[in-house]
Parts: C-alpha cells; structure tokens; sequence
C-alpha cells in the first residue's frame, strides 16, 4: 500500500504539541505579566496625593465615624471615595480655626482649597482592587451581614497611609464563605473596628463559648454565603 503521508509526517504531532506548550506558556507569562497590577498584594500602601489622607487622625483621633465618607457601604455593592467638598466641611479657609493658621497644617492641607477652587477632584490611588474577571463584590452584603470592615481592611483608624491588609484571594473569600462565623459581629458594631478588634480577639480566647455567639449571629441572620462559582464570576 502506498503511503497517504510521507513519512515526515509523522514529526508533526509532536512538533504541533511542543508548539502548543509554547504558546500556552508564553500566553501565561504574558497574562502574568500585564494583568496582574501591583495592587494585588498584602502590603500594597501607594503614596497618595498632596499631603495625603490619614485615617489615623481622621477615623483614630478625631473619631469620625467610616460612614461619614465612605458613605455609601452599606447601600450600594461598591463602597464610594468621599469628594473634597466633604474635606472642605472642615479643611475650608478658617473653618479650623487657630489649627487652620498654622503653617504646617496650611501647607499640608493646601492642596483640597487648590482642587476644590478650581473644582477639580483628588486623584488619589487606589488601594484594594479584585480583578475584572470577579464580577460581584458586594460592599453592601457583607457591611449589612455583620462582617467589620476591620476583618478585611485591617485596622484602618491606625493608618496615616491606608496599606493593603489581606489578600483578596479567592482562597481567602472562600475560607470565610465556609466559615463566617468567627468574623460576625452585630451589624451597628461594623464599623467600630478598635472594639471589633478586640471583640473578637475575645471571643476566640473565650474557645467554644465564642465561637457559639458567633454561630448565634449568622442563624440569626440566616446567612448563606455562595460558594458556587458564579456567585462571584457569574
Ligand atoms: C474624613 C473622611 C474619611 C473617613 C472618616 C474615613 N475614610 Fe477611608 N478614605 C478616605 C479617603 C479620602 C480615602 C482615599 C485616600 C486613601 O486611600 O487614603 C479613603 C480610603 C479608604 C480605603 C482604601 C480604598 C482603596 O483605595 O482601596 C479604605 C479601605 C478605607 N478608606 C476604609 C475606611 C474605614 C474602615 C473607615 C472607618 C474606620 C474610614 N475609611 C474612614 C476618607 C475617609
Ligand atoms: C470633621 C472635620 C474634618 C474633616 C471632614 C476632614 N478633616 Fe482633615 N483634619 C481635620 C483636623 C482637625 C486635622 C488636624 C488634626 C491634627 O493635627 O491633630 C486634620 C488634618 C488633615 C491633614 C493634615 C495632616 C497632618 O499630617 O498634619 C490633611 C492632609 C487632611 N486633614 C486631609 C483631609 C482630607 C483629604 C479630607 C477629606 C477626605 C479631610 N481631611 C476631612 C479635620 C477634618
Ligand atoms: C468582606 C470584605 C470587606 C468588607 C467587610 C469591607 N470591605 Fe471594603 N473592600 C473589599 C474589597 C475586596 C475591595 C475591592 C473591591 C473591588 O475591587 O471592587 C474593597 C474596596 C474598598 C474601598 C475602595 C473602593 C473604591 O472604589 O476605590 C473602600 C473605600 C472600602 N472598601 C471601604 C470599606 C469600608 C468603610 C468598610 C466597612 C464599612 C468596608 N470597606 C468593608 C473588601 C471588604
Ligand atoms: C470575613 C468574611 C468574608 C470574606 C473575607 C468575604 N465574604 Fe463574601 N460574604 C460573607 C458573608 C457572611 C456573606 C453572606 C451574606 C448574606 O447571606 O446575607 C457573604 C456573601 C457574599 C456574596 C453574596 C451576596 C448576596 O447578595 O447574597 C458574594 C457575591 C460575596 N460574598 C463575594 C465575596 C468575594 C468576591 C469575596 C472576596 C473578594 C468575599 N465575598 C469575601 C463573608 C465574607
Ligand atoms: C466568593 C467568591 C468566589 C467564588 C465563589 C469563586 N471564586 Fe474564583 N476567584 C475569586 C477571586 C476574588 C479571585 C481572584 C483571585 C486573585 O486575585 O488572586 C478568583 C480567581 C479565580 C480564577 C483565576 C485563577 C486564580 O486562582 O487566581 C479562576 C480560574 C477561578 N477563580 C475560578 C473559579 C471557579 C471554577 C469557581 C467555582 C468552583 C470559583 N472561582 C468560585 C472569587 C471567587
């Protein structure tokens, strides 16, 4: 019988598989490289704009409630960046008084009347970002279902430069989806993240009592977080 393909033929399986690893490979690499953005890191603490934003005076010190600008979290799925006018409520010319004369604090602070008189926004940096590819993470969900900004901020009120905290994995969305218990606190307590700390660190000294008030709180609430994937993928 004549051959249907000369013998050389033969090579080209292979030669189309090890084509096929490289392009795989080089298509991975490539991926790795541009789309994953510096942001997906524990850590990450870019340097803000003008003389920058401390929520360890702002939310620490001076006690402002997280709500007072971020005051959308309990609403909507994301969780919103104050404008300069809420800033301006105190930072406007003579508002603080004495502490607006003095001069570090003017210099400092001088950026917010430069933005808000030519009416202009802050660019400020973003810090926590999931990638496109997860579709749904509902600020509002988890603020309402008694989960702190604290368990997944970190302590927020003792930044003067807000850094990244977790990791923002799926591991570590799912870790928590199978067992939320020990992060619940009561809803109105979310954003008192120095008490949450504490709080919990209670609990979970206090071993299987703690870990029941916790349990309380999501039958209470009848949570049910997703575990399946297009909860957050869709
Ligand atoms: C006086 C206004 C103000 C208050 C009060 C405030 N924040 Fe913020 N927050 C900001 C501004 C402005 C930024 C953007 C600049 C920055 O990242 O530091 C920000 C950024 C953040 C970010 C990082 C956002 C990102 O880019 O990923 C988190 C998280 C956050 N705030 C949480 C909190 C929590 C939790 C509280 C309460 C303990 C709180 N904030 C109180 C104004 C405020
Ligand atoms: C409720 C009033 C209030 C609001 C609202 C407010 N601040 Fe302040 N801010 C203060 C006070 C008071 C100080 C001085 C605190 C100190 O020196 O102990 C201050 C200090 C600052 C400083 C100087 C920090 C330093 O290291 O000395 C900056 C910058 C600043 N604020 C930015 C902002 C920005 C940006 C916003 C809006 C997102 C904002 N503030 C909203 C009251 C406020
Ligand atoms: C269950 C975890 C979780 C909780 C609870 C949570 N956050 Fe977040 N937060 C995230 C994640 C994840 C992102 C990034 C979201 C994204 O990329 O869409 C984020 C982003 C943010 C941002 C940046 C939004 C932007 O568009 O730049 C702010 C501000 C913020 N969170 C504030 C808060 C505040 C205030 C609370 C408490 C009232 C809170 N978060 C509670 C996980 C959480
Ligand atoms: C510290 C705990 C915790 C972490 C971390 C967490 N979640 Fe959740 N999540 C919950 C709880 C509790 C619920 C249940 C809310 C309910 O049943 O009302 C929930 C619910 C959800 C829901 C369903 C919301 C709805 O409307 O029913 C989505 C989507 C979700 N989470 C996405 C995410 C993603 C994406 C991440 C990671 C980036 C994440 N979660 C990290 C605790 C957490
Ligand atoms: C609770 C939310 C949540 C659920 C449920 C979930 N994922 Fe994810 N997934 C994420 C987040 C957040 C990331 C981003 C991880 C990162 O940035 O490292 C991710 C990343 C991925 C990636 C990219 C590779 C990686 O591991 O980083 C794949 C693939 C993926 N998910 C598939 C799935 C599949 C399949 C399921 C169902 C079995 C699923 N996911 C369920 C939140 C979720």
């Amino acid at each position: 019988m004549s051959l249907l393909f000369p013998k050389w033929f033969n090579a080209f399986p292979t030669a189309f598989a090890l084509g096929g690893l490289c392009t795989a490979t080089v298509a991975v690499a490539g991926v790795w490289y541009y789309f994953t953005p510096k942001f997906w890191a524990v850590g990450y603490e870019p340097t803000q704009p003008g003389g920058g934003f401390s929520h360890q005076i702002h939310a620490g010190k001076l006690g402002l409630d997280c709500r007072y600008c971020h005051t959308k979290v309990e609403e909507s799925p994301e969780a919103n960046i104050p404008n300069v006018a809420t800033c301006m409520g105190c930072h406007a010319d003579g508002r603080l008084k004495a502490l607006a004369e003095k001069p570090a604090h003017k210099e400092k602070t001088e950026f917010l009347r430069t933005a808000f008189a030519a009416d202009q926004s802050v660019e400020w940096s973003r810090v926590h970002k999931v990638p496109d590819y997860v579709r749904n993470f509902p600020h509002n969900a988890h603020v309402n279902a008694g989960v702190s900004c604290y368990s997944c901020h970190g302590d927020i009120q003792n930044m003067p430069v807000v850094r990244q905290a977790e990791s923002l994995s799926m591991s570590w969305c799912l870790d928590c989806h199978r067992d939320s218990a020990p992060h619940l606190v009561e809803k109105d307590k979310v954003t008192q993240l120095a008490w949450v700390e504490q709080h919990l660190k209670e609990r979970q000294q206090k071993g299987t009592e703690g870990l029941a008030a916790g349990k309380k709180l999501a039958e209470d609430m009848h949570l049910a977080p997703p575990e399946h994937c297009a909860a957050c993928h869709y």
